[in-house]
């Protein structure tokens, strides 16, 4: 059993009954996110680069919580700075965790911490884990390698950003969904901001439109696979 929660941006919950974990916990000062800080109670913190919009209320999360910070070494390493506990790992590199394995991908974008500094390479992250696999992209461009990812495991939830700017817009976000062909897949990263702008239906229709299935999710919902 997986429940999986989306509570905007590209922030997720994962939960299999025993481990909660939380994927990119953008809460403070994000207007789409129907849930206060103190709220979140996690075991594990994943974050995919430290742009203000994925590091987001890490750290006060994982020290309420106690929770671990999984991230790539850089950003792991600021996280245990910032008196978090952490797990260091990098691109390619899987663990198995109590919750599950957890792997890094890669993405193409930045990724410096809101205070300017290097804090690695961003990422994407697949996730086992209640008999499930989800991919999470990540802040991310389209590349080709993830028809690679899609090979090398079977995605059932892929979530994937289609705001456009800083990301895959919906066109090259259908591609994606080509690349990697998922059992579902979620829309992520619209809406948040002015400039990314989107219509998570026109997505879905598109994603449709070559045989694959979409669910959009409301901000808040949560889904039990
Ligand atoms: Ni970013
Ligand atoms: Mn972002």
């Amino acid at each position: 059993m997986l429940k999986l929660t989306y509570l905007s941006h590209s922030t997720f919950m994962l939960d299999d009954g025993s481990h909660k974990l939380i994927i990119d916990p953008f809460i403070t000062g994000n207007p789409t996110c129907p849930i206060k800080v103190e709220d979140v109670k996690v075991n594990f913190v994943v974050l995919t680069h430290a742009h203000g919009d994925h590091l987001g209320d890490a750290f006060t999360i994982a020290k309420n919580n106690d929770a671990l910070v999984i991230a790539v070494n850089e950003l792991a390493n600021y996280a245990a700075e910032n008196g978090c506990k952490a797990h260091n790992m990098h691109i390619g590199g899987g663990f198995n965790f109590p919750f599950g394995r957890l792997k890094f991908t890669i993405a193409h974008h930045g990724s410096s911490s809101p205070d300017g500094r290097y804090m690695g390479e961003p990422a994407g992250v697949v996730i086992k884990m209640g008999g499930k696999t989800v991919y999470h992209t990540g802040d991310t461009g389209l590349f080709l390698d993830m028809k690679l990812i899609g090979e090398l495991d079977k995605i059932d939830i892929f979530l994937v950003p289609i705001g456009d700017n800083f990301t895959m817009g919906i066109d090259d976000a259908v591609k994606a969904v080509e690349f990697v062909n998922p059992e579902l897949t979620i829309p992520m990263h619209y809406n948040t901001f002015p400039v990314i702008p989107a219509d998570p239906n026109e997505f879905k229709k598109k994603v449709e439109s070559i045989g694959k299935k979409c669910r959009v999710m409301e901000f808040g919902e949560t889904i039990e696979f």
